[in-house]
């Protein structure tokens, strides 16, 4: 049995802003089900949503701060969590990384340095918890200065940094080395330094045993100039500690199951599907009809995920016999410009600008397909929810989507290995032209049953990658 140590700045349910919540409470839990024995550490964030009891397990001083560490469980599990408490740092309730307006909290440095320092603390099993990790496993920038400080101490745990998305790097001016009190061996080029900045996220790549990302395309793209933002060089420079594991999806998006749809599902009773199309088109005030082919989005509204492409087509797309719902926020932008289509088209579009779990899950189960247009995608979830609901994805061809999608060829139709649709160029006729050729099939009833079948069939199940992380664990003793 591992003693691991998993770090991360959001769990679900606790606290969510994108993937990287699902991710940091399965894998836990994953791992934990193969007999592991997982704490999960976080910030004690103002807006967490805790159900479970919580109580003070240590506190000890980090620079002019004296921070708690409180125990509680991951709601429905036997995860243990650790929260680091500092109220002035992470007391605010809201966005943990960011404001109202969206921009970025000035003191992030700051807040994660000391984050990132507590959790050195409890790693070395210097805050009377009685518990030293084998493994500390760190993700994205907020984590990004544990593997660099644990570099420094005798005798550390080995360390794993997974990179969730290497479009956000937590860089910030020179200056916050001092502010921050860095130790100056951490500040070399081959460390932290980045164009004379400091990066928290070099400080995972350069520094953790090993660095893994969410997908294997997406380790292979980032060590090119497009996808590694600067940082190419020192990824390729540790291509042999670089591994791509595909994440799973949680036991709770499953048709079968789901108490937040309408109608329970199953392969074998995929007519029933049908009722969760009407009770969609109902709560959003679309026209009821059982045959529309409906699309959804479900999305951060941000470049990434290819939301200007959707835009740059969706007039010609409206005028095609479909539905379209979509349920996202960001981008204040692209948040005006969709609202500008669905007052246009109230009884082909509806736009539902926001976070609902809820309407999540039955956008899932009342779609017939499910757009992911992303410019990149390091694993991206929801085109493997769609496949487990029967709602075909239609992905462009990049990180994860390109492993998980499997293209509706002749070849993939007669040997019934087809889930969806996959597009290559960047751009709207491309991704327009693909949508086209998912609505040709969709009018098939037949040949459309099949891809779902063959959708929903597919494994997603966190045991495949849990074990891949387990191996990677026991490699690095
Ligand atoms: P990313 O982490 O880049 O945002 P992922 O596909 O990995 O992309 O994960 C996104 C997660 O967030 C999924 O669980 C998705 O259902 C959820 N999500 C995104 N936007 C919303 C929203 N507006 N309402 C509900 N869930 C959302
Ligand atoms: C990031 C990526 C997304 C991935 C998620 C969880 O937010 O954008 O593709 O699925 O992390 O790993």
């Amino acid at each position: 049995m591992k003693k691991i140590l998993f770090v991360t700045s959001e769990a679900h349910p606790l606290i969510k802003t994108g993937g990287l919540a699902d991710v940091s409470s399965s894998l836990p839990k994953a791992l934990a089900d193969l007999g592991q024995d997982v704490r999960l550490i976080l910030p004690n964030y103002g807006a967490l949503k805790l159900n479970n009891e919580v109580h003070l397990r240590s506190e000890f001083p980090i620079g002019s701060y004296f921070v708690r560490l409180l125990e509680t469980k991951l709601p429905d599990s036997a995860v243990t969590v650790w929260l680091v408490d500092c109220p002035a740092y992470f007391g605010m309730v809201g966005n943990p990384y960011v404001d109202v307006f969206g921009n970025a909290y000035a003191n992030n440095a700051d807040r994660f340095a000391l984050f990132c320092r507590a959790v050195s603390e409890v790693a070395m099993n210097r805050v009377e918890l009685n518990w030293k990790p084998d493994i500390v496993h760190c993700n994205d920038w907020q984590t990004g200065l544990v593997p660099a400080l644990l570099s420094l101490e005798y005798q550390c745990p080995p360390t794993i940094f997974t990179i969730h998305n290497m479009a956000y790097q937590g860089i910030f001016g020179g200056l916050v080395a001092s502010i921050l009190q860095l130790p100056p061996q951490l500040l070399s080029q081959d460390g932290l330094e980045f164009h004379g900045m400091i990066s928290f996220i070099k400080g995972g790549i350069a520094y953790a045993d090993k660095v893994t990302t969410v997908s294997p395309t997406y380790a292979q793209e980032i060590q090119t100039a497009k996808f590694g933002y600067g940082l190419e060089g020192l990824l390729t420079y540790r291509n042999d500690d670089l591994i791509g594991i595909i994440n799973g999806i949680d036991a709770d998006w499953n048709p079968e199951v789901d108490s937040l749809i309408t109608q329970k599902y199953a392969v074998d009773s995929l007519s029933e599907k049908v009722q969760n199309k009407t009770a969609l088109q109902i709560r959003l005030n679309l026209p009821v009809d059982e045959n529309i082919f409906t699309l959804g989005l479900i999305s951060r509204l941000v470049e990434q995920k290819g939301i200007d492409l959707l835009l740059d087509c969706l007039s010609e797309l409206l005028s095609l016999p479909v539905q379209i719902v979509i349920l996202g926020s960001g981008d204040k932008d692209f948040e005006h410009r969709l609202s500008q289509f669905a007052a246009a088209y109230p009884h082909k579009m509806a736009l539902t600008l926001g976070y609902n779990e809820t309407l999540a899950h039955l956008i899932e189960a009342g779609c017939d397909a499910f757009l992911m247009p992303s410019r990149f995608e390091p694993c991206g979830l929801n085109q493997m929810y769609s496949q487990r609901y029967g709602a075909l994805p239609i992905v462009r061809n990049t990180g994860g989507l390109a492993d998980t999608v499997i293209d509706t060829l002749p070849i993939s139709l007669a040997n019934k290995t087809a889930t969806g649709f996959i597009f290559e160029e960047e751009n709207a006729g491309a991704l327009f032209e693909t949508i086209k050729r998912a609505l040709v099939l969709h009018s098939i009833p037949d040949t459309w049953r099949q891809l779902q079948i063959n959708a929903m069939t597919r494994d997603f199940s966190w045991t495949n990658s849990a074990k891949q992380y387990l191996n990677l664990y026991e490699s690095i003793e």
